[in-house]
């Protein structure tokens, strides 16, 4: 089969369109026929050696795999060849937590194609009961931009946060592929939101996800503009994917009691610590990281209501994989960036 892989860490150019063997299944696993895969920040991260440097190479990544089962194992049931499904953007990889819940707090629970081979590839194979069948009615390059954004943006936004009606929302990063779901989980909610975008041309783009307020952080300054609109109460909630560059004016825009939910770390690993903001306002400090099957079929179930869009920037071929990373380094994406292998 064809399969964008990396020989070594290192830059967009690290990436190789070759042919590898098809995985072979297992007796619990399913072997699928990859239709399409979106592109994660997280596969810059795996890409540049940030996530781990215990990888085996060649290495196939590739978490949001959209596909149709081309194989079952002799005791795979309830799911036939031809059945069109989702993989599951992450799941324990110790088959002794394959029962765990939540899943995302299982210690072996790994992104998919961050430690075994994922979806830049024509196949590849997955334990059965971490396909998702009967997915929403989508062409596979829209469906292929939600399941990793859509699982974070309802654990981040509905659990953590406890986002309800009439809330005021900000969002770091608006038009990032999980900042833009985090906006439209919001919504669904029934919250304002503010949201921040590094462009003027963004802004539109995350009007139309539904947010009241788009700020260009580049010219202006994001607290001044969201203590003006909430009349200098601030927010109940800041959903935050940038990290140490913005943590400081993140918790200074949440009012007392608020909830600071961060993802993410674009902007930075480390931030120093406001201590005394962070108790005289009795806030409430979430680290969040992926979802349960609970709240990725909660979050499937606003897809197929037409609450919740997939946002595909763009569809490239599965040889593009370089260009399409460079793509994403280059800052200019709205919503995703999805691989078509065939
Ligand atoms: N923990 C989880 O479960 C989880 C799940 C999904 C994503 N994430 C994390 O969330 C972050 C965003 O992921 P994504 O896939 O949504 O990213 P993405 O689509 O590639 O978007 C990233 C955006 O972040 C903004 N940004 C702000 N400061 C930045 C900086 N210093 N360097 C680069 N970009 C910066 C940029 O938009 P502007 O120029 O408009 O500011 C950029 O386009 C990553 O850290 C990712 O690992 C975590």
């Amino acid at each position: 089969m064809k399969a964008s892989v990396i020989r070594q860490f290192g830059g967009p150019d690290s990436f190789e369109h070759c042919d590898v063997n098809v995985p072979s299944i297992g007796h619990e696993e399913v072997l699928v026929r990859v239709l399409a895969c979106g592109i994660n920040h997280y596969d810059l991260f795996l890409r540049k050696g940030d996530v781990t440097r215990d990888l085996s190479f060649p290495h196939v990544m590739g978490a949001d795999v959209v596909g149709e089962i081309e194989e079952i194992g002799s005791r795979v049931q309830g799911l036939s060849a031809g059945d069109r499904v989702i993989v599951a953007p992450g799941y324990p990889l110790d088959p002794a937590e394959q029962d765990f819940e939540p899943i995302n707090l299982a210690r072996s629970y790994s992104v998919t194609g961050g430690l075994k081979w994922g979806g830049y590839a024509q196949f590849m194979a997955v334990p059965a009961r971490f396909v998702i069948p009967n997915p929403p009615d989508l062409p596979a390059e829209q469906l292929a931009t939600i399941p990793l954004v859509l699982v974070t943006a309802v654990h981040a936004v509905k659990t953590l946060a406890q986002v309800s009606p009439g809330q005021k929302v900000l969002v770091q990063a608006g038009a990032s592929g999980s900042g833009a779901m985090c906006v439209q989980v919001a919504r669904v909610l029934g919250a304002d939101v503010a949201a921040t975008v590094g462009s003027d041309e963004k802004i539109g783009f995350v009007k139309q996800l539904g947010a009241e307020l788009v700020i260009n952080y580049q010219t202006c300054d994001f607290l001044d503009q969201v203590k003006e609109w909430t009349n200098g109460r601030g927010v109940d909630a800041v959903i935050d994917n940038v990290g140490g560059s913005v943590f400081e004016g993140n918790i200074r825009a949440l009012k007392r009691g608020g909830h600071f939910v961060n993802f993410g770390m674009v902007g930075g690993h480390t931030a120093p610590y406001a201590f005394p903001l962070i108790f005289y306002k009795h806030l409430h400090l979430h680290g969040s990281m992926m979802g349960s099957t609970e709240e990725l079929t909660w979050g499937l179930e606003q897809v197929r209501a037409g609450r919740i869009k997939p946002i595909l920037d763009q569809a490239m071929p599965l040889r593009d994989a370089a260009k399409a990373h460079k793509h994403l380094e280059s800052r200019r994406t709205r919503g995703k960036v999805v691989l078509l292998p065939w």
